[in-house]
This record gives structure tokens, sequence and C-alpha cells, in this order.
């Protein structure tokens, strides 16, 4: 396995210490670097007599499929977005505000080139007028290289002047659902958009949008230089592909880890180091809060996209958190409700009252378990976004499994 990754709370602490907002990221490949090692060729050949739908033809074969969390198949996108007339958009994601997930930052932070190549192979492949790269504002160094190496890019005459519009976000985690991105992009305020039109008919001030969560593009890239058996032929456990874990909580090497996409939550502590000393798994978050949380006894399950829905779950952007003996899965059930209390764009009723509703009743000593299923229920039939519908998994995971802690 690869641990990726380059800044250290060693690092984080000097830098606080000097003064400075955020620890400087030393050691990226810069655009001189990457054009030595023959980047950027793929696609100027693309450009120069590339046929679009070989491109997606490779993107298919490799089985790369939407790495923001929703494990869309990446490269069908390319095609709902072309049935729609031009002009078009291309809108990169980069608000990663899950709760545990912080690989985009990291592939950045190590490798802007083999991204910024990505986004610019999906712009060609969809005839993009502009891109529009949405980043989180709590990034700053990522902020910064960004700035620095698409200025380089235009300079280089690679790009275009203004042909990339690098946005920053504003620390709201409903800003990365992408229709309540695109709202923001607009102007305005971020709150999603009712499905369908898909943004792929309706985005961008209503222009036909493709949108990519950085990791996807990043291996976009790599699949255009490499070939579509960078991640096909990877195998485990049933599983095609590589899936990149943030792994943090009772682990002794935290980080993002480049695993096999079959890869069970005991591969997944073991690469993170194993347990802190002292500490016995106990429960797992495999994707984010809403994916709640998983005991220790489920540690077969080979933790990619459909293998957890049996289970109530999903993998999501793999933000895995692991809990230990000494931890409370009430508390951080409770913790994620509160989350979503706090973040719900307050745009429909059945989510914004119904996270304070839940938040409200997961504070009692014992939960009112009916009453909490049907306001579960509720909100998963009828909030407008992800963001609602998925907001009762953790407690409904939590009354399944822990029974003894509610
Ligand atoms: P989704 O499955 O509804 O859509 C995924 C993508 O496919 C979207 O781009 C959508 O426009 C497109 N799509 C789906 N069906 C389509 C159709 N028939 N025609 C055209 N396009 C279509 O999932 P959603 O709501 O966009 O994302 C949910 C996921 O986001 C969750 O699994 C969660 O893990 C993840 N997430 C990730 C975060 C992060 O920081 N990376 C933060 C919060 C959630
Ligand atoms: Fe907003 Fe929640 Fe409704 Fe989504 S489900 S639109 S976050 S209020």
């Amino acid at each position: 396995h690869n641990h990726i990754g380059h800044a250290t709370p060693e690092k984080v602490e000097a830098a606080i210490a000097a003064g400075e907002t955020h620890a400087p990221v030393e050691r990226y490949e810069t655009l001189s670097a990457y054009l030595e090692e023959g980047g950027y060729s793929e696609l100027k050949a693309l450009r120069a007599e590339g046929d679009w739908e070989e491109v997606q033809e490779k993107i298919l074969a490799s089985g790369l499929r939407g790495l923001g969390g929703a494990g869309f198949p990446s490269g069908r996108k390319w095609g709902f977005v072309r049935a729609n007339p031009g002009p078009r958009y291309l809108a990169v994601n980069g608000d990663e505000g899950e709760p545990g997930t912080f690989k985009d930052r990291v592939y950045i932070e190590g490798e802007p080139h083999v991204f910024l190549e990505g986004v610019l192979i999906a712009a060609w492949a969809v005839e993009a007028e502009r891109c529009f790269i949405y980043m989180r504002d709590e990034y700053p160094g990522i902020i910064d290289i960004l700035r620095k190496e698409i200025r380089a890019l235009e300079e280089a005459g690679i790009v275009e002047k203004d042909y990339i519009d690098l946005r920053r976000g504003a620390g709201a985690y409903i800003c990365g659902e992408e229709s309540a991105m695109i709202e923001s992009i607009e102007g305005k305020r971020g709150i999603p958009r009712h499905r369908p039109p898909y943004v792929a008919q309706v985005g961008i001030f209503d222009r036909p949008t493709l949108v990519h969560n950085v990791e996807t593009l990043y291996w976009v890239s790599k699949i255009c230089r490499e070939g579509p058996q960078i991640l096909s032929s990877v195998e485990k456990n049933g599983r095609k592909g590589l899936r990149s874990y943030s792994v943090s909580g009772r682990v002794k090497s935290p980080g993002v880890h480049l695993l096999p996409a079959g890869s069970t939550i005991m591969d997944i502590i073991k690469a993170a180091g194993g347990m802190l000393d002292g500490h016995r798994l106990k429960a797992y978050q495999p994707g984010g809060p809403s994916s709640g949380l998983l005991p220790a006894s489920m540690n077969d399950i080979p933790l990619d996209f459909d293998t957890l829905q049996p289970h109530g779950s999903f993998i999501g952007s793999a933000a895995v958190v692991v809990l230990s003996d000494q931890d409370s899965v009430r508390d951080a059930a409770l913790n994620m409700l509160q989350f979503f209390e706090d973040e719900s764009c307050g745009q429909c009723t059945p989510c914004r009252v119904g996270c304070e509703k839940a938040v409200k009743l997961m504070m009692a000593d014992k939960w009112d378990q009916s009453l909490l299923e049907e306001l579960c229920q509720t909100m998963t039939d009828a909030s407008i976004c992800g963001l609602g519908q998925a907001a009762p998994n953790p407690i409904r995971l939590t009354i399944k499994h822990f029974p003894e802690e509610i």
C-alpha cells in the first residue's frame, strides 16, 4: 500500500509557532517537473487528434466511479453532458466537507498537475467553454498552490487566461452538494436544487455541466497516461480498483491509505499501523457521518461502493474513523446529528426540523426508539437532498448494533 501525505502534525505546529495561518506545502510537483516527465503530452495529443469516445471507453474500461462518494460511473457522465447542446461547463467539486475526508487535499498537495491535466482532459472531452474549480476555503495551502500553478499553465500557453476559474467556498457543508455548489458558483446562496433535471442538462447558468470530484479527475489523468488497467487490474475480495481511504481515529498512523477497493476494516487498520496501544476496535465509520457506525463484528465486508447498502450504510468518500472500547458510539452518533443540524441548509422541513428534533431525542437518557424511527422514516422519504435523506443512518445503525448504549 501507499501512505500518501505531506503535512504532518509537527509541520503544522511549527507553522503555527512561526505565526503562519497554515502549514506551507513544502514539496509538490511543479509544472516544470511535471513537464519533464512527460506531463501534459497526453492532453496535447488529445487536443491535436483525439477522439473523445475512445477516451470515454478507456475510462469506462477502468471501472472508475465518482470518488466524491456517490460512485456514479465517471465515463457515462461525459455522454450525458455531450448529449446536450453547448455552451457547456466543467465544475470541479473540491469542497471536501465530509468529516473525516482529506484525500483530495493530499492529492493536490502532492501532484497538482496530475489533477489539473485531468481537469483539462475532461474539459476537452465535453468541449467545456470554461472550468470552475470550487475549493474548500479551509485548504488555504491548496488554494495557494492552485493559484500559482494555474498561472504557470497560462504563462506556458497550455491553457488560455481565465479559462480555469478558481472559486473559494465559504465553509458550508451543503455547498459540496453539486447543485448547491452550482448555486454558489452563480453567486447565490448555496441550497440544493430539485432533481431532475440533472446538472448534466441544467447546470451552471442553466448550461449543461460536467461535475467531477478532485480525485476522480486525478484518476482520469492517470488512466489516460497509463491505461485503464491501472485500476481494473487490481482485484481483492471480488472487487476491482483502488480506494483512497482517509483514516483517522484510534490508529497509529492516520492518513490517506491507497488500498484495493475490496479492503476490509481490518486491512485498513493494518495499513494505518494497527490500533493505538491499549485500544480495541469497537466500531467504525466507513464513509462519513451519513454512513453511521458499524460494529467491530462486521469486520469482513469489503469497503467499496454497493457492498454496504444491504447493511444500511455506504462507503461514500471512504472517510474511515476508527472508534475503540474507550469511545461511546452513542456520543459519536449524537455528534453526527449535531453536525447535520448545524449544516442543514434549512430549505425543507423534514431535514431542518428533523435534525433538530433528532438531536433532542438523542440527548435523553433513554432513546425513544419508536419515535426516532418514525422521524427517521419521514426524513428519508421527504427530504430534498442527500443530507436529510441519509442523516438518519447513524441513528438507525446505533439502535440496531449498540442497543446497550441507548
Ligand atoms: P447521486 O448518486 O445522486 O449523484 C451522483 C452523480 O451522478 C451526480 O453528479 C449526478 O448529477 C449524477 N447522476 C446521477 N444520476 C444521473 C442521471 N440519471 N443522469 C445524469 N446524471 C446523473 O449522489 P450525490 O447526491 O451527488 O452524492 C452523494 C454522495 O456524496 C454520498 O454518497 C456521500 O458520500 C458523498 N459526500 C461526499 C462529501 C465529500 O466531502 N467528498 C461530502 C458529503 C457527501
Ligand atoms: Fe437543505 Fe436538508 Fe433539505 Fe438538503 S435535505 S435541501 S440540506 S434542508
